[in-house]
C-alpha cells in the first residue's frame, strides 16, 4: 500500500505562530514513517513559504531570514490526499483556511468551516453554547464603535456583573487581549487595550482562581472523549506568558476530582463539540469553581496546541493512545466520508 500523502500546514499569523511550527516538528518526526508528510509554513505576515525553505523553516524553529514564496499551486493539485491544518487563531483555526482548502477539494483533519469559525468566535460560541442549555458564566457583549462613542452607557450596561470582570476580544484566543479587571479604571483600560484588537468584545463575570479542566474530544459523528486533564499554574490566572513560558504551568492528568466532576465534564464537552458541529478533533475547557461546586463551561479549542507535551496529545496518551497513532487517527478520520 502506498502512504497517504499529507500536506501538513503550519506557522501562521497568529500569536500562536511559534506553537504551530513546533506542533508540526513534533507530527514530522512522529509520522514520518506512516506518512508521507510534507510541511509548508506560512509566514508571520500570511506568506507561504516554498517546500524549501518550509523544511528550513521547521529545522530552525522559525521562519527568520526565509522569504522564497511557495504559491497556491503548492496546494491545490493532486499531490495529497489530506491537510493537515495545524495553524492556530485568526486565519488558522477560524474556518478561513478551511474553506480554501474545501474549495480546492482537498480533504482535511479537523473541523469544516462551521465549526471552526463558530469555535473561535467567543461570542458566537456562547451563543450557540446558550441554545444548548450548557452551563456558562454570565457576560455582556461589548461591541468597538458602542465603547468608543458611548463609554458611559457601555459601563452603566455593565453594572449588573460584579468584580472582578474579565474582558475579552472576541476573536483571538492564546489569552491576547485578555484582562482581568478589579474595579471601574481597571475595566476602562481592559476595553480599552480589547478594543485595539477587536471590533467585538466580550465582559464576563469573573471566577477567583477556578480550577481549569480540560477534556479531549476524537471522532467525527460519534467521537470518543479523553480522561480530563488540569492546568494548574501560580500566577492569578492562565494569561499568555503562563501559558508559552516553559515551567509556568503543569499539567494533572487525570484531574484529581471527583468522579462525578469527571463524567460532567466529559457529557458537557461532548455537547459543546456537537453543538458547533466540530469534527476530528477539539479541546473543551472547563472552570471548576470549588467553592460553589459549580461547572463550567469555558470554550472549545477546534485546533489545540499539539506538540508532543501538549495537553490534548497528552490527554490521549492517559487513554492508551500515542502521539503516532493519534495522528494516524485524525488522518483516517479527516478521509472518512463526512
Ligand atoms: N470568567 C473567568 N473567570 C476566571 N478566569 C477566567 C475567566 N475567563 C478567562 N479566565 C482566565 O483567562 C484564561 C484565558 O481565557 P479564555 O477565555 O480561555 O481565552 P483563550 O481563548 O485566549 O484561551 C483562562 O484560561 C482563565 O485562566
Ligand atoms: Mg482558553
Amino acid at each position: 500500500m502506498t502512504k497517504a500523502r499529507v500536506l501538513l500546514l503550519c506557522g501562521g499569523q497568529s500569536g500562536e505562530h511559534e506553537v504551530s511550527i513546533a506542533s508540526a516538528r513534533s507530527v514530522l518526526k512522529a509520522a514520518g514513517e506512516q506518512f508521507s508528510v510534507s510541511p509548508v509554513v506560512i509566514s508571520k505576515s500570511g506568506k507561504l513559504l516554498s517546500l524549501e525553505d518550509s523544511q528550513k523553516a521547521l529545522g530552525q524553529g522559525s521562519t527568520e531570514n526565509l522569504s522564497s514564496s511557495g504559491t497556491l499551486q503548492t496546494l491545490s493539485n493532486d499531490a495529497y490526499d489530506v491537510v493537515f491544518p495545524l495553524l492556530h487563531g485568526p486565519n488558522g483555526e477560524d474556518g478561513s483556511i478551511q474553506g480554501m482548502l474545501k474549495l480546492m477539494g482537498l480533504k482535511f483533519v479537523g473541523s469544516d468551516i462551521l465549526g471552526s469559525a463558530v469555535g473561535m468566535d467567543k461570542l458566537m460560541m456562547k451563543s450557540v453554547f446558550a441554545a444548548h442549555d450548557l452551563p456558562q458564566i454570565p457576560y455582556k457583549r461589548v461591541l468597538r464603535s458602542e465603547w468608543l462613542s458611548s463609554p458611559e452607557k457601555v459601563l452603566a450596561s455593565l453594572e449588573v456583573l460584579t468584580f472582578p470582570l474579565f474582558v475579552k476580544p472576541a476573536n483571538l484566543g492564546s489569552s491576547v487581549g485578555i484582562s482581568k479587571a478589579r474595579n471601574e479604571k481597571e475595566l476602562v483600560e481592559a476595553l480599552n487595550l480589547a478594543a485595539q484588537l477587536d471590533r467585538r468584545i466580550i465582559v464576563e463575570q469573573g471566577l477567583e482562581h477556578p480550577r481549569e479542566l480540560e477534556v479531549g474530544v476524537l471522532g467525527n459523528d460519534f467521537p470518543e472523549l479523553s480522561p480530563v486533564g488540569e492546568i494548574s499554574f501560580a500566577s492569578d490566572f492562565y494569561d499568555y506568558e503562563t501559558k508559552y513560558t516553559e515551567g509556568r504551568a503543569d499539567l494533572v492528568i487525570p484531574a484529581s476530582i471527583d468522579a462525578s466532576i469527571a463524567k460532567e465534564c466529559q457529557e458537557l464537552a461532548l455537547k459543546a463539540f456537537a453543538a458547533i458541529d466540530g469534527a476530528g478533533l477539539a479541546r473543551v475547557d472547563f472552570f471548576f469553581d470549588e467553592p460553589s461546586g459549580k461547572l463550567y463551561l469555558n470554550e472549545i479549542n477546534t485546533m489545540p496546541g499539539f506538540t508532543t507535551t501538549s495537553m490534548y496529545p497528552k490527554l490521549w496518551e492517559a487513554a492508551g493512545v500515542s502521539y503516532g497513532e493519534l495522528i494516524v487517527k485524525l488522518v483516517n478520520l479527516a478521509l472518512e466520508a463526512r
